[in-house]
């Protein structure tokens, strides 16, 4: 038995940060010593001898890590990296990748200057590949990416952490950095060094029998639009779930979303009499961010939550203190929430995502729900309102594209369309339902906004779009301006 020796480790036993498994013992491989064809081949690797681990256990403890401990890796364990990766396959077996790591601090700012994810690890290893090679179906960048998968295991097995780089700020800018010739193509860049904590439980992966099938496709895809007119609602179902499981980010309020439910609140939900617990359903939260910040507000209400899957429920209700019952939404016939169980329901920008039919068979079930004299909140987006404008420009812009940046709102959770408020009424009073009272807001995008919306912008062109902005903001308190064109309406329907 024996251990990786500490000077190639590149430290004392003692000075391996938390989360970095002790370098193992191994058992040296005595089965097949290489032979003199193998050391010609490549088969002999560099770095001798190799810690063992089963293949699963290498499968499922790789992470994306992104915090780094401020030391450098040996090279000899890049080349153990490195060397891994060129035993991936390759279109044709070409094998036209390229690899630079770079340790260099100097030449690690200048990549961290393109772009924040460039500077966060000792290492960044530059891939290319031959950029007029194996052109037919991006046989070139699926070789490369092979070479990475295996890279990032590689390093994983030996108790280093990797993330994969995307987001470089411009392949062709670091491709300069590095030196590379213009015929070489800048696929990613994996970053690598010591875990800064240890590792949890990766997200999630959907489940197989969604993904895998056996000689014939037998499933229905998740749509590649956003348009909600062509997604079916178990497929929207399907789609948050996996988003909730998989890790969504959730916990990203946005400040100008929050403060016009605030007001809402403020005008529509009186704080609960303290003589008894009213029952208030909040409807396809999906993120839970709102029915979060509405739990703190109004503590005095007793919540429930109705969902799509069982598994969003429980992830919403986490979100709340206490037992919070949940209800399944399309529900069978007498597994939704009873008729007439409500004093409050909320339903906050979720008929946008929903299939057409749906829309309307929601809102009567919801006029269902409610107490006599029970009050339904709901909130949508105008389509009379410069929503559309901004989402507009956010699919011209330069940014990146995929249709995950037109799934909204942030964080991604379907397909979304702005709605008529003539459309709304026109549904609202098909279920039943009377408009109580009604609140626009936000007829123009507020300062937090406009700061977030240009952060990428240049700078005169920030200054002057957010100069211009915030001055044009005065007209919002002219009557009558944020009723018609507000972007977030709120109405308040009894039955
Ligand atoms: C092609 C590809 C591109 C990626 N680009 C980035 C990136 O630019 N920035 C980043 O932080 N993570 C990036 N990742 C990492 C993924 O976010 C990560 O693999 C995913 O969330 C799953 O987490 P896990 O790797 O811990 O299992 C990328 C992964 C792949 C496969």
């Amino acid at each position: 038995m024996t251990s990786i020796p500490s000077d190639i480790r590149g430290d004392s036993e003692e000075e391996v940060p938390d989360g970095i498994p002790p370098a193992r013992e191994i058992d040296l491989p005595t089965g097949t010593p290489a032979t003199d064809r193998d050391a010609a081949e490549g088969r002999v690797p560099p770095l001798s001898p190799l810690p063992a681990q089963d293949f699963w256990e290498a499968l499922y403890s790789r992470r994306s890590v992104r915090r780094f401990e401020d030391k450098p890796v040996p090279r000899e364990l890049l080349d153990q990296i490195m060397h891994a990766g060129t035993w991936a396959p390759s279109s044709c077996n070409y094998q036209m990748w390229d690899l630079v790591a770079v340790d260099d601090p100097d030449v690690n700012a200048q990549l961290g200057a393109l772009s924040t994810q460039l500077a966060n690890a000792p290492v960044n290893i530059v891939v290319a590949y031959g950029r007029d090679f194996s052109r037919e179906n991006d046989a070139g960048i699926q070789s490369a990416s092979a070479l990475i998968q295996n890279m990032s295991l590689a390093a994983s097995v030996l108790g280093l952490g990797t993330f994969w780089i995307t987001q470089t700020g411009g392949a062709e800018k670091v491709r300069e950095v590095v030196g590379l010739p213009p015929d070489r193509m800048v696929v990613a860049v994996l970053a690598v060094g010591w875990p800064r904590s240890s590792l949890g439980k990766g997200p999630r992966r959907r489940p197989l029998s969604d993904v895998a099938h056996f000689n014939h496709y037998g499933g229905r895809p998740i749509p590649s639009s956003p348009h909600p007119r062509d997604w079916e609602p178990d497929l929207l179902a399907t789609y948050q779930r996996a988003r909730v499981l998989n890790g969504l980010r959730h916990n990203k309020p946005r400040a100008w979303e929050e403060r016009a439910l605030l007001r809402a609140l403020g005008r529509f939900v009186p704080p609960a009499d303290p003589t008894h617990t009213p029952r208030w359903l909040d409807v396809l939260p999906c993120t839970g961010i709102l029915t979060a910040r509405m739990g703190r507000e109004r503590s005095g209400y007793a919540f429930e939550v109705l969902e799509r899957t069982p598994e969003v429920a429980r992830f919403v209700s986490g979100r709340l203190p206490g037992e919070v019952p949940t209800h399944l939404w399309p529900g069978a016939e007498d597994a939704g929430p009873a008729d007439g169980s409500f004093d409050q329901i909320t339903c906050l920008f979720r008929l946008e995502g929903m299939p057409p039919a749906e829309r309307g068979e929601l809102l009567k079930a919801m006029a269902r729900w409610l107490k006599p004299g029970g009050r339904l909140l709901l909130g949508f987006v105008s389509s009379h309102s410069f929503h559309g404008a901004v989402e507009s420009l956010r699919r011209r812009g330069s940014g990146p594209g995929g249709v995950e940046y037109v799934l909204s709102p942030d964080p991604s959770i379907g397909p979304f369309e702005a709605l008529a408020p003539r459309a709304v009424h026109d549904l609202v009073r098909a279920a039943g339902l009377c408009v109580k009272h009604h609140l626009g807001l936000q007829a123009l995008p507020q300062p937090e906004e406009l700061d977030f919306r240009t952060r990428n912008f240049r700078p005169l062109t920030q200054t002057v779009a957010r100069t211009l902005g915030k001055a044009c903001l005065g007209i919002e308190s002219i009557p009558g301006v944020q009723s018609t064109w507000g972007r977030f309406q709120f109405l308040e329907l009894t039955r």
